[in-house]
């Protein structure tokens, strides 16, 4: 298993890059199921959640190859509608196919999800919406199975938001028979870009409301092209690298309308932030030597996002004074912060509050890293900390950061691969 050395190296400098958006490719390959022929996607990031991706939808039948950024999806019109626990237990988007296969073949067998351990994280929404939609679902031996004649239209509010939910609805509403209400959509940058691609794909989709999709099924999609968005995680991940370390970095295709709450936020805590106007745009940030300390609670698009939390904590975690967190998406989300103690941290968690005392300074440890978010938190908190960190288990960043010790070093920092 490889690991990160991380040696704090003062501010980053410089310009950098996010790479395409994960958690919008997700959806967007799942997406090919829908429509027999061939589907062209850009700006595919290469991590190993797209590769798990990539191998699910080759079990289930399409001809998938990627090469550099970009991915081809061949679907021949008909599938193996299954997917099996080896491929799912990785990652819980594989639940992405459960909508489509139903949708577009009447019938799916998917393993119920595995992924990060930060909560229970049921998909009884996503079954829920379904079954109001006509479909016959039961689970056995670890399955969800799931068939209908055609799925029919429905009126659906989701209890609780939900992003893949929202996401695995809308792609099984396009083929549905009549039409489908979405209330309590998720209203994230990544379903906006999943509902512009089945668009091209010929789905009749309206936003009602900013939280309600309006879905008229259509007989047949065909196949699209499209490029996928820079990730607003990563983007903002950069831009905390810059904040933590008092540097001064541009991230060349980091979008404002994408990080509106988390623009707010490195702004409270005495960063500067422009959009930049030369080379196509982006975001700019000067740091102060130390943040400002925060209040801040995670909540659903347009709020502060929980994939951005345990990056901020890293932050707050050597600002000028005490700052609060509150989880209120995920009731196992504060992994990173036994770590970041590791680390000279001095941070009290209790239930889904996290109360952080700033330190002057934080100082290398070997940590541990135990799912996405948290490896990104304790390579931030290492590129400020005194000493080298020895990061182990990286696999958790490499599902969702496409080659960041090299954007990072492109900014002057030292972080080396170990490969183990
Ligand atoms: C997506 C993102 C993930 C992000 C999360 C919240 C992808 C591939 N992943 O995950 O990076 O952290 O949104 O922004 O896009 N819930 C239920 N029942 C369900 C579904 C969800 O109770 O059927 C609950 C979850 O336990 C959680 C909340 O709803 O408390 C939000 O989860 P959800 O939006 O579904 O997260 P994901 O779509 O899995």
């Amino acid at each position: 298993m490889d690991a990160l050395a991380v040696s704090g190296n003062g501010p980053l400098r410089g310009q950098t890059f996010a790479s395409g958006s994960k958690n919008a490719a997700l959806p967007l390959l799942a997406s090919a199921l829908l429509a027999k022929g061939t589907c062209h996607f850009e700006n595919v990031p290469q991590l190993a959640d797209i590769r798990t991706m990539l191998k699910l939808l080759r079990h289930i039948g399409l001809e998938a190859s990627m090469e550099q950024n970009s991915c081809t999806l061949h679907n021949p019109g008909m599938a193996n509608p299954e997917a099996p626990y080896e491929l799912v237990k990785t990652m819980r988007a594989s639940v992405l196919v459960l909508g489509p296969l139903l949708a577009k073949y009447g019938k799916a067998k998917v393993s119920l999800p595995g992924g990060c351990a930060i909560g229970a994280r049921p998909i009884d929404l996503h079954l829920k919406a379904l079954s109001a939609m006509g479909a016959d679902i039961s689970l056995s031996g670890g399955y969800v199975e799931a068939s209908a004649q055609r799925l029919r239209g429905a009126d659906f509010r989701f209890d609780t938001i939900s992003v893949t939910g929202t996401e695995n609805i809308v792609m099984a509403a396009s083929l549905a028979k009549g039409i489908t209400r979405i209330r309590n959509a998720a209203q994230e940058p990544e379903v906006t870009e999943l509902v512009v691609a089945l668009k091209k794909m010929g789905a009749k989709i309206e936003w009602e409301k900013p939280n309600e999709l309006v879905v008229e099924g259509v007989e047949e999609l065909t196949p699209c092209r499209h490029a996928v968005c820079a990730d607003r995680i990563e983007a903002g991940t950069l831009l905390v690298a810059a904040a933590i370390t008092g540097g001064d970095v541009l991230v060349q295709n980091a979008q404002a309308a994408h990080l509106g709450a988390v623009i707010d936020k490195l702004k409270e805590a005495g960063c500067e932030i422009s959009e930049a106007q030369e080379n196509g745009g982006g975001l700019r940030l000067v740091a102060p030597p130390r943040p400002r300390p925060l209040q801040l609670q995670t909540q659903e698009y347009p709020g502060f996002p929980t994939d951005m939390q345990a990056q901020f904590m890293a932050l707050l975690s050597m600002a000028d004074g005490d700052s609060e967190i509150s989880e209120n998406i995920f009731e196992n989300r504060y992994m990173h912060v036994a770590e970041l103690c590791r680390m000279g941290a001095h941070i009290h968690v209790s239930g889904t509050h996290a109360l952080i005392h700033g330190v002057p300074q934080l100082s290398g440890a070997p940590v541990m890293a135990t799912d996405l978010r948290a490896s990104a938190s304790l390579v931030l908190a290492a590129l400020r900390a005194e000493g080298t960190t020895t990061i182990s288990r990286v696999y958790h960043l490499d599902r969702g950061y496409e080659r960041l010790e090299e954007k990072l070093a492109l900014l002057g920092a030292k972080v080396e691969r170990i490969r183990g």
